[in-house]
């Protein structure tokens, strides 16, 4: 089967046809998704009926799976599914909705900010792979920016600002922005900011990109209050809705993002029922203050 893929919104993301991810992949059919992923950021494939090892096989094609320890408040026992998988289900682990003050549950709450996959670890994530294995049946689209864009459209005066700028990001920024701050002294450790550059240039097509996540809280050398409304505004400049691709899944869609080129967030959905979400995270392979910036 040859891979073929076609644009699905104005400025990027595709669909792609020709693959079946049940099965080993070629290395050609490989190639023409990775090149489509530094092409569309966001690839959609539909129809994938895959399980959590098909997911995880389809995963390494694009490099090694990121340890995902240190990314969440969910205890080992808590687990619902095998190493390797992230859970971003709203289920425990005899898979039934989260009860509303679920302390996993409101952490969980974060992915409704702009965020970019572990953007508060030294080194961040490459690709993101969200398989739906159930849907929700109203709201609940993922909805993904495309941060080339938003480095292209800034005014001259502003991207001067953020070239060469570094960031810093924690858990405990995004989870605190909303409110919760509950974190126990061992997760505090574990949640210490990382520094990241504004921004990134893609290692392979050289584009530039605004490397934003609710994790910042700060940026080097700034008053924190200016740090935050600077960001503040460049979230919203990257999230108008000409640059946001918003997916409406459907069961068995799975959809991929490189997080070094987009943010993305989910959108509310009627949480008293599963909404069975599960995703592979490709590790990256340098912290981007040492990747070249200029
Ligand atoms: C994620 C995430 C969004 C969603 O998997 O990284 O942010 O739609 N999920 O659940
Ligand atoms: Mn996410």
């Amino acid at each position: 089967m040859t891979v073929s893929i076609r644009q699905i919104h104005p400025v990027f993301a595709g669909e792609v046809s020709g693959a079946d991810l049940t099965k080993p992949l070629s290395p050609q059919q490989v190639a023409a998704i990775e090149a489509g992923m530094d092409r569309y950021a966001v690839l959609v494939f539909r129809d994938q009926k895959i399980d959590d090892d098909q997911q995880m096989a389809f995963t390494v094609n694009f490099g090694a799976i990121e340890n995902a320890q240190g990314g969440n408040i969910t205890k080992a026992h808590e687990f619902r599914l095998k190493q390797g998988m992230v859970d971003v289900s709203n289920l425990d682990k005899d898979g039934k909705p989260l009860a509303r003050d679920d302390r996993r549950r409101m952490f969980n709450l974060g992915n409704r900010l702009w965020h970019s996959d572990s953007s508060f670890r030294a080194i961040p994530a490459k690709y993101s792979l969200l398989s739906g294995r159930i849907v929700a049946k109203e709201g609940g689209d993922t909805e993904f920016a495309d941060m080339r864009v938003a480095y292209d459209t800034l005014d001259e005066a502003t991207r001067k600002i953020c070239d060469g700028l570094i960031c810093e990001h924690s858990l405990i920024y995004s989870r605190g922005s909303m409110g919760f701050d509950q974190l126990s002294e061992d997760e505090t450790k574990m949640f210490k900011p990382v520094r990241q550059s504004l921004v990134r240039t893609h290692p392979v097509t050289g584009r530039r990109s605004l490397y934003l996540s609710s994790h910042i809280g700060t940026i080097v050398g700034w008053p924190m209050p200016e740090a935050r409304d600077f960001i503040r505004d460049l979230v919203e400049h990257a999230a108008q809705r000409p640059y946001v691709y918003a997916h409406k899944w459907r069961t068995c869609d799975l959809v991929i993002w490189d997080n070094r080129q987009t943010m993305h967030r989910v959108r509310r959905f009627d949480e008293s029922v599963p909404r069975d979400m599960r995703r592979t995270t490709v590790a990256g392979d340098a912290p981007t203050t040492q990747q070249a910036a200029a």
